[in-house]
């Protein structure tokens, strides 16, 4: 299958190249891939990994050209702007790339035949609920970011794939996981929100499933996250745990004590009840803390080698 990724030097898009069997030169085509493992099993893949610097998704004419150019039979388009702060106070920008990118990628893709794969976010919700979110919940974004990746989801053809995911972790890239492995260096005890739910989502994981959804061709919107739920405070408290230190270093407080305050709002529970998966009998991705140890152990041999 020929397949063009979008925000492949991200941290999801790094894993998702690595999914697709391969690690593939940014802006380069690799061929003859073979999936490793899963359904997709030897399927052989010609991928197309794109950035802002190949094709940034904002500039129409540059994504009509790569898809005439390259022809994808599916997009998996996972680039966007992701740092929901700035987006408060660079909504147009947020905008141009979150829901022009994708009525831009849209575009093209319905005109060279290609399916769409959008990547979404936990953060279309407003956080009210007192359940996790099903697929078929109604959003209410509190943030600018998050308005604007619904936006993509409505630009999206019919018969696309969406996939909203959560709280996102990789070895490439900024995250919680990282941000702790660096503060756990220091003598110093440190604060994190307990007032704030939701699913760590572990790349290695996420991305089998992104193909997996993708080359099947899946209609439909479906919540991907890995099993269970924590609050950031939790969430660090397991991340100490992992790399051997002492989880009582970290104190839970309430999102109104943050000072400085953060710029956009956080939904108070953005946990997503993965029902479109389970009741079409596709795999789950595994318990959070699990997809956690897997982190840990890479990020702790890339410091070793280092
Ligand atoms: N991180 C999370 O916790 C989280 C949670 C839910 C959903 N998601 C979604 O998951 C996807 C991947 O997130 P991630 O964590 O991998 O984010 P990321 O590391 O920021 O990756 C996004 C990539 O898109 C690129 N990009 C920015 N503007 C672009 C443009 N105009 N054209 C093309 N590419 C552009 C970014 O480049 P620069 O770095 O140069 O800007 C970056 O390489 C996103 O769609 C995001 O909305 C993320």
């Amino acid at each position: 299958m020929r397949i063009l990724v979008t925000g492949a030097n991200g941290q999801l898009g790094r894993d998702l190249l690595d999914a697709l069997a391969g690690r593939v030169p940014l802006g380069g085509r690799s061929t003859n891939l073979m999936a490793p493992e899963g359904p997709q099993h030897g399927l052989v893949h010609e991928v197309l990994a794109t950035d802002i610097g190949e094709m940034p998704v904002d500039d129409r004419e540059c994504v009509q050209h790569t898809f005439r150019a390259f022809a994808p039979e599916l997009v998996l388009h996972v680039g966007a702007m992701t740092a929901v702060d700035l987006c408060e106070t660079n909504v147009d920008q947020a905008y141009a790339v979150n829901a022009v990118g994708t009525r831009n990628v849209a575009e093209a893709a319905v005109a060279v035949g290609s399916h769409v794969l959008y990547v979404s976010t936990d953060y279309v919700f407003d956080g009210n609920s007192p359940r996790p979110y099903n697929e078929w919940d109604q959003p209410n974004p509190v943030s600018v970011y998050g308005e604007s990746k619904l936006a993509g989801e409505m630009e999206c053809p019919p018969g696309s794939t969406i996939v909203r995911t959560s709280w996102v972790c990789g070895a490439h890239g900024a995250n919680m996981v990282k941000t702790i492995l660096r503060l756990a260096k220091s003598e110093d005890d440190f604060r994190f929100v307990d007032d704030q739910h939701g699913s760590p989502t572990f790349t290695a994981d996420l991305a089998g499933a992104l193909v997996a959804l993708g080359t099947g061709k899946r209609p439909g919107t479906f919540h991907v996250t890995n099993a269970g739920a924590t609050s950031w405070w939790g969430f660090v408290r397991e991340i100490l745990t992992a790399l051997g230190d002492d989880p009582d270093r970290v104190h839970a407080i309430g999102t109104a004590e943050l000072d400085p305050p953060l710029v956009a709002r956080r939904p108070a529970n953005s946990v997503l009840d993965n029902m479109a998966l389970r009741l079409s009998g596709l795999p789950q991705l595994p318990a959070w803390q699990d997809g956690l140890t897997r982190l840990v152990a890479v990020l702790q041999a890339q410091e070793a080698a280092e």
